[in-house]
Parts: C-alpha cells; sequence; structure tokens
C-alpha cells in the first residue's frame, strides 16, 4: 500500500500536511513539522513586514473544532525567504510558502523576490486570497474583479506555477464564476479549499459573552463543523477546474475524513484545527487510519479512487 502523490514535479510520501497558520510561524514549528510523519509542510501566511496581529484570547477551542482570529501574526516575508533559503531540509520533505500580503503591491512585492529562490530551491507559493480577519480587509476571492487583478499581477511578478487558498463559497453560482476566474490563469496550478469559515459568531451562554477578542468576537471557524462545507467546495472546483489540482483543507481529525477529502477529488490534505489540539503526532495516526481504511476497501494507492465520488442516479 502507497499513500505516495506526485504532483508539481515533487514526490510526497504522503497527502498530508499542516494547514497554513497552524504549527508554521517559528523556525521551531517548521522543524517540528519536518521531523513529523506529514508528506510536507507550509509556512504561516506573511506578509511584507513583521505583524503581531489581533489582540488575545484570538483562539478558542470548540466542542466540535475552533474559532480564530489571528490577524495574520507572522515575523515577515524575509524571515520565512531565509527558511527556505538557508534552513529547510530539501531531502526530507518538499515546502510550501504561503503568502498573505494586504494588497496587490504587497503581494508583488513579495512574489518578485520569492521566484529566483523558488526556481533554486523548488519551494512552493499558496497565495492566500481568503483570509477573514483583518480588520477592514474583505476576503479577497470574495469579490471576483479583485481577485482577478490580484490573480494577474502575482501572475506577471512570479512567472512560476503556484497555487490559491481559497475562501468557502455556499451558492453554485459563486462556484461557477470563482471557478471560471482561476480558469483563466494558467499559472495557478493548485487550488486549496477551504479556508476556516469566516465571521462566525461563538456566545457563551453562562458569561452571556463572546469567546475571543478581535472584531467583537466575530473569526474564522474550523474543525469538524466545516467538514461538509470544505468536501463542496473541493468536489466543486475539482469538477469545474479540471487542468488543476485541488487540495482538501478543513475538517480532518480522522483517516476517513482524508479519505472523503480525496473521494471529492483533493490531491494533498491539510489539517489545521485538529493538528492544533493533538500536535505533529497527528500525522502517524492520519497515515494509519487512512491506510485501515483503504485496506478496508481494497484499494492500494490514491489514485484509485481520488475524485471518484459517487453520485445517486435512479
Ligand atoms: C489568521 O492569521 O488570521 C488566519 C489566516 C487565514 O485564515 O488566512
Amino acid at each position: 500500500m502507497s499513500l505516495e502523490v506526485n504532483i508539481l514535479n515533487q514526490r510526497f510520501e504522503n497527502p498530508f500536511m499542516n494547514a497554513a497558520g497552524v504549527m508554521c510561524t517559528s523556525t521551531e514549528d517548521l522543524q517540528k513539522l519536518t521531523a513529523s510523519a506529514s508528506g510536507s509542510l507550509i509556512t504561516k501566511s506573511c506578509t511584507p513586514a513583521l505583524r503581531e496581529g489581533n489582540p488575545e484570547p484570538r483562539y478558542k477551542m470548540l466542542p466540535l473544532g475552533s474559532i480564530n482570529s489571528m490577524g495574520l501574526p507572522n515575523l515577515g516575508f524575509d524571515f520565512y525567504l531565509d527558511y527556505v533559503t538557508s534552513t529547510h531540509d530539501y531531502s526530507k520533505k518538499p515546502l510550501f510558502f504561503s503568502m498573505s500580503g494586504l494588497s496587490v503591491e504587497q503581494n508583488v512585492e513579495m512574489c518578485s523576490k520569492l521566484k529566483e529562490i523558488a526556481a533554486e530551491k523548488s519551494v512552493i507559493l499558496e497565495l492566500n486570497l481568503s483570509c477573514p480577519n483583518v480588520p477592514g480587509k474583505p476576503q479577497i476571492a470574495y469579490d471576483f474583479d479583485d481577485m482577478r487583478k490580484y490573480l494577474q499581477a502575482v501572475s506577471d511578478a512570479y512567472q512560476r506555477p503556484f497555487g490559491v487558498k481559497m475562501p468557502p463559497y455556499f451558492d453554485m453560482a459563486h462556484f461557477d464564476s470563482a471557478a471560471a476566474v482561476l480558469n483563466d490563469f494558467e499559472l495557478v496550478h493548485f487550488i486549496t479549499c477551504i479556508n476556516s469559515v469566516g465571521n462566525a459568531l461563538v456566545v457563551d451562554v453562562e458569561t452571556e459573552s463572546v469567546v475571543i477578542k478581535p472584531k467583537n468576537g466575530f473569526g474564522g471557524l474550523g474543525g469538524e463543523y466545516v467538514l461538509p462545507t470544505a468536501l463542496a467546495n473541493v468536489n466543486a472546483f475539482f469538477t469545474r477546474c479540471p487542468s488543476k489540482l485541488v487540495f482538501g483543507c478543513g475538517g480532518v481529525s480522522k483517516g476517513e475524513d482524508a479519505f472523503a477529502h480525496i473521494l471529492a477529488g483533493a490531491s494533498m490534505v491539510q489539517v489545521g484545527t485538529a493538528l492544533h489540539s493533538e500536535g505533529e503526532g497527528i500525522f502517524a495516526r492520519l497515515i494509519g487510519e487512512l491506510k485501515e481504511v483503504m485496506s478496508r476497501k481494497g484499494y492500494t494507492t490514491l489514485d484509485e479512487f481520488r475524485g471518484k465520488l459517487k453520485v445517486i442516479d435512479n
């Protein structure tokens, strides 16, 4: 049995990696992920300069997941560029680089600097178009004209294949429109679905209060709550963007969840809330559980069932 994934000119031992934002801000975090059983890892979404992020409390565990409004705390582009250039051990596993400039110009500036190192070190860019947590900055991918501007500018500046981290959509018309924009950009080679379900509100009835401080308690929902929404988005883009890869992110805490993501069309499977709760040991567990599901069903590779989700015919 093999969980190997061969995509983007790279070989991944298995499809599992962290979701950008979880356990990936410092060198220590990134080295823990490199030493773990994951097939890959991604750095924290960065901005040109260091950001402290939003005031605490800004992350809260919930019975079936989490709510967060971190606000892109990160050590700044140069720190992650240095990690990519001098620290990461590429013989262990391939590396993704998440970028979340707060304007077109910031992304262009960072892409122009990343481009040469990316050619040399084969690090792979995931452009975050979906952070819901920066006060006053709407999620880019909810405005299709804006999204097109970002993709055009990044394509022109970067001139290499890259991926995009998308927010969840909830309407067929929006799946169609977003996919049509993405299909216009040849350099977009993968689509990661989904970022957290933005601007949820959790209420603690005992204290009669919200549970996180930023944005008066509004924040991104993750974990088990969002699995069906994540699967819908993975499958919607898998069927609408046949020349692109889809990465699944959202609600993965056991092997069966990963199986469902791959069945819906995912090539890589990112883990966020459950990694935050359980630590990097989760990857060995997920690998074992995914293999168990595959063995029960008689599959020996991921290619045998990826994207083969059945629908109910009469
Ligand atoms: C954050 O830092 O607020 C989370 C990043 C994201 O959701 O894109």
